[in-house]
């Protein structure tokens, strides 16, 4: 197997690199041939997504040499066990079974994510309806997976309206949890305490002083106030969580994969049992494409093949992801974990080296405010950034629509500008005002931003992440790498530890030693 995978790294790395001028040239049907649409039933008729790679340097040739190299790789086979609930997480010995939360995958694990969404129903029903009382605002309570899904969502479709209001608390600092008690009332606010292995410092410990915070301003029965959202539902109840109020998720549910199980309980509250089962179809519209479409044919797997071909063949070192939407600002960050915690690896999953460089360093922002921050380097720089454009035809504001057309058209704009270059001198002969151009750019444009488009757009980037897995050999289940840093953590708050003299001039200065 590895032979092939060398050959087919061989035949890609001895392709001519063409400019984008040059491929538009040679091939006037190219926007329909790297262009497809992902789509599921809307209000009025089909909607979806339409993904335009023809802004990158990607062509048939190349497209038909990945291919090879994904087969190589046995991309099918490894597709195959992760929606076959087999073991694809090998270091862990689990299975990844997040589709089944959405629908697709072995029929007993869609089963039990069909119950578990069954009883988070029933406690969001329970609670809209005014058995917990007056309920106007939750402070969810979880870091990493189990934060920065429930953040994006919450703020992505909650800006006209939210049925109670949220407020996602992660870090340790308590700047976040005070600034979370100022804009609450203690007397209608719940606490979700959301956390995979109910044993995260920062997690527990912002829990217990929401705990304390209730008390002292007047709740008679704090921990009557909680929900936990975990799949240690007996560390929750050890906890205090009564268990008619533990919402558990499987294990093999990995925490940047959470947003479909009852981790997405503050996006189900807020927006309503409706919309985030609308999300969940929409993620499942994009699982079913990811499982029923071969090659280059298959989008997420085209998105990957674009991320190697970037990455190893071009040597770029990051990818940038810029929503033109305000309601897609967390999306950078949601990203970040997906795709750095999943495949910032440096061995394969049989623990020899990675050949090449890894997960590329995802960063980004909204636009249009980018443009005027950021996007000087991404014309003028000399690191070469391939970019990825979201944006949604229907506007998310009620406002005169000379707004949204502003903003899709500096979109666009910026697409074209990246590849076209130019000089914005009037002799077009002034090296500062030179833009070098052929810089590559895909486009992701949404008929509409609702809950459904949302669940697709991360269910495209989870299964890219995958493939971007499967083409390095990586397992992007595992998250090792977080671990010595937290040991540290504990050994320097245990009194222990052997620090180097840096850090134990630190800790002295900080009064920590
Ligand atoms: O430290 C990394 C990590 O394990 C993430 O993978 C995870 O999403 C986060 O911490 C939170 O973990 P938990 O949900 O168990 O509190």
């Amino acid at each position: 197997m590895s032979d092939q995978i060398a050959t087919a790294w061989n035949r890609l790395k001895a392709l001519p690199q063409r400019s984008l001028q040059e491929l538009f040239a040679a091939d006037g049907a190219r926007v329909a041939a790297l262009s497809g649409r992902i789509e599921w039933p809307g209000e009025g008729g089909e909607t979806g997504i339409l993904f335009d790679w023809s802004k990158t340097h990607l062509d048939n040739e190349l497209l038909a040499a990945f291919e090879d190299l994904a087969q190589a790789c046995d991309f099918a086979g490894h597709r195959a066990k992760l929606l076959g609930g087999e073991i694809v997480n090998v270091t862990e010995g689990r299975a990844a079974t997040h589709p089944a939360m959405r629908g697709v995958g072995d029929a007993a694990d869609v089963e039990e994510g069909e119950a578990l969404l069954a009883r988070m129903g029933m406690l969001v029903e329970a609670i809209h309806g005014g058995e917990f009382g007056e309920i106007n605002h939750l402070i969810h309570i979880g870091i990493g997976g189990s934060a920065l899904g429930p953040a994006l969502a919450v703020d992505a479709l909650t800006r006209d309206l939210a049925l109670v209001d949220v407020h996602v608390v992660s870090n340790i600092d308590g700047v976040a949890l005070e600034e979370a008690f100022a804009a609450c009332n203690p007397a209608t606010t719940m606490i979700a305490v959301a956390s995979k292995t109910f044993t995260t410092i920062e997690t527990m410990t912002n829990a217990a002083s929401a705990l304390k915070w209730l008390a002292e301003n007047g709740v008679s029965d704090p921990s009557g106030r909680v929900v936990a959202l975990t799949a240690s539902p007996e560390k929750a109840v050890e906890w205090g969580v009564d268990e008619t109020r533990v919402l558990p998720f499987p294990e093999s549910v990995g925490g940047r994969y959470s947003l479909w199980s009852s981790i997405g309980f503050p996006v189900a509250l807020a927006v309503g049992m409706e919309d985030f089962v609308a999300m969940l179809a929409g993620a499942r519209a994009v699982d079913e494409h990811f499982r029923d479409n071969d090659g280059a044919a298959n989008l997420c797997l085209r998105a990957a093949l674009a991320d190697q071909y970037y990455a190893r063949l071009r040597g770029c070192q990051t990818r940038a992801c810029f929503a033109y939407d305000e309601r897609l600002g967390l999306l950078p960050d949601y990203l970040q974990q997906l795709e750095m915690e999943s495949n910032g690896k440096r061995v394969k999953a049989d623990g020899s080296p990675v050949a090449g460089p890894t997960a590329p360093i995802t960063w980004g922002g909204v636009g249009t405010d980018a443009q005027h921050a950021v996007f000087q380097l991404l014309h003028q720089g000399t690191h070469l950034v391939p970019v990825d454009f979201i944006a949604s035809i229907a506007p998310g504001d009620g406002l005169d629509p000379a707004h949204h057309a502003i903003l899709l058209t500096n979109c666009f704009a910026q697409g074209a500008a990246l590849m076209a270059g130019g000089n914005m001198a009037k002799d077009g002969k002034d090296p500062a005002r030179a833009f070098p151009g052929d810089r590559p750019s895909a486009t992701m444009l949404c008929d509409d931003l609702d809950a459904a488009t949302l669940g697709a757009l991360i269910a495209f980037h989870e299964h890219r992440t995958f493939a971007n897995a499967v083409l390095m050999q990586i397992n992007p289940f595992d998250q090792f790498g977080v671990e010595l840093g937290k040991k540290m953590a504990k050994d320097i708050e245990a009194g222990g530890g052997d620090f180097d003299p840096s850090t134990q001039g630190l800790l002295a200065r900080a009064g920590l030693a």
